[in-house]
């Protein structure tokens, strides 16, 4: 049995080497305990790296999710009320319904119908790009690839699209390990920014339905009344947040791991119909969410370790999909991996809805940069990773090509 008293961990989940890295930290916690107690940090709780355990709390429903911020805390009302309204946060019968209906207007055939428009909007950002010989992947192509593709999806007009860097950043910051007081007072007033944006969209839509996803979700709620006002607008907040900030990491981590590594580079030019095998390969290398979170509702054993009722468990994704019991040569990137089951997207039935959108997106984007750029190259030496535990996202990427 493992025993929980104040163990501490030989390392800093801030530290620029962990922010760097994080794989040979991840490593070394397995080889602890892949559940194990660490009561050292600002966030007690069961840090969870084996691949295994991670499956079997993210499909136990005792395992529950919940907001980020305290119950009990009266401040930031706004940004709590929202992340209560939100799907990934809620449970059992609840989260059944709204999922269920996002589904309904989120389906792999909608999805797929995007790809000529991927396609074009890929290719008008290169078109921007071409003549200058360089580029950052993440401001010139990823963020505005990911940002087009969920304002046309949910209706919002591409000239309104701008603001929403810059807020989903915000958002972002206020579910990370790293936030600050500073960071949750920003939080809550973007909140009030994207409540007030989304309201007045949503009451255009209601006078003038469109052929998009909020029109489609207003449908819903006017013929069954399923879902809530604050559900709405939450729900319209939650895909833009998941819509932007993950897929533009994927897009940059891919392009990252693949140039820094020749020979899957080389690979994957002189055989593009791995890209759909590679993306995976990516997700799984560098996961874009590389933590998530639950609460035990009540006493439950797990693995030698017994996890009491209230306590925090945080599922440590990019280190399950490193676990070296599940992943021959775990450490290392290789494109034709097969079966890749890994666990980027999560398990269970918070499964991530946008994976299809995700995993096209991505696909476009990688195979079309190799294809249209000869001579790719990293134009630095020094690249940043951003503050942040829960997420693997470069500040910039930026390139050179011929
Ligand atoms: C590479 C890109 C993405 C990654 C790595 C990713 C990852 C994840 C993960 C790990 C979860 C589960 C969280 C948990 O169980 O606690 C999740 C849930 C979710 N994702 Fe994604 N996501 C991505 C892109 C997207 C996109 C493009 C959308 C929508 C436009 C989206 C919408 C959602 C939603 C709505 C949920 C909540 C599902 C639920 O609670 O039932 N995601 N995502």
């Amino acid at each position: 049995m493992i025993s929980k008293l104040n163990q501490t961990i030989p390392f800093s989940l801030t530290s620029p080497e962990f922010l760097r890295n994080p794989y040979p930290y991840y490593d070394k916690l397995r080889s602890i305990h892949p559940v194990y107690w660490v009561n050292s940090l600002k966030y007690p709780g069961w840090y969870v790296t084996g691949y295994e355990e991670a499956i079997a709390i993210l499909k136990d429903t005792r395992f529950k999710n919940r907001i980020p911020l305290p119950q009990t805390s009266n401040k930031y009302e706004n940004l709590k009320n929202l992340q209560n309204d939100m799907m990934l946060f809620k449970n059992q019968l609840d989260h059944k319904r709204l999922r269920m209906l996002v589904s309904k207007v989120f389906t792999p055939r909608i999805v797929e119908g995007y790809r000529p428009y991927i396609n074009e909007t890929v290719n008008d950002l290169l078109n921007q790009v071409k003549d200058k010989k360089k580029m950052d992947v993440v401001s010139d192509y990823a963020f505005p690839l990911a940002s087009l593709i969920i304002a046309e999806i949910l209706g919002v007009p591409a000239e309104e699209r701008f603001q929403f860097r810059e807020w989903t950043a915000s958002l972002i910051q206020t579910i990370d390990f790293t936030r600050t007081r500073k960071a949750l007072a920003n939080g809550n007033e973007t909140t009030i920014k994207l409540l007030d944006y989304f309201r007045e969209l949503i009451k255009k839509r209601k006078h003038n339905p469109q052929d998009d996803l909020i029109s489609m979700l207003i449908k819903e709620e006017q013929h069954g009344g399923k879902l809530t006002d604050e559900e709405l607008l939450a729900t319209c907040i939650l895909l833009v947040i998941a819509g932007h900030e993950t897929t533009v990491n994927l897009i940059s981590n891919s392009m990252f791991a693949l140039l820094n590594q020749p020979q899957q580079l080389m690979k994957l030019k002189k055989n593009p119909a791995l890209i759909e095998m590679a993306v995976e390969e990516f997700l799984r290398y560098e996961s874009p969410t590389q933590m998530t979170a639950r609460i035990a509702s009540e006493d439950i054993n797990m693995n030698s370790a017994t996890i009491k009722k209230d306590e925090q468990v945080y599922i440590l994704l990019g280190a399950a999909n490193r676990d070296p019991k599940k992943f021959f040569n775990a450490n290392e990137l290789d494109i034709t991996r097969n079966p890749n089951p890994h666990l980027a997207f999560g398990y269970g039935v918070h499964f991530c809805l946008g994976s299809l959108l995700a995993r096209i997106e991505a696909q476009i984007a990688i195979h079309t940069l190799l294809e249209r750029m000869p001579n790719l190259q990293i134009a630095s030496s020094e690249l940043q990773w951003r503050k942040l535990i829960g997420f693997r996202s470069l500040l910039e990427l930026p390139l050179t090509f011929n």
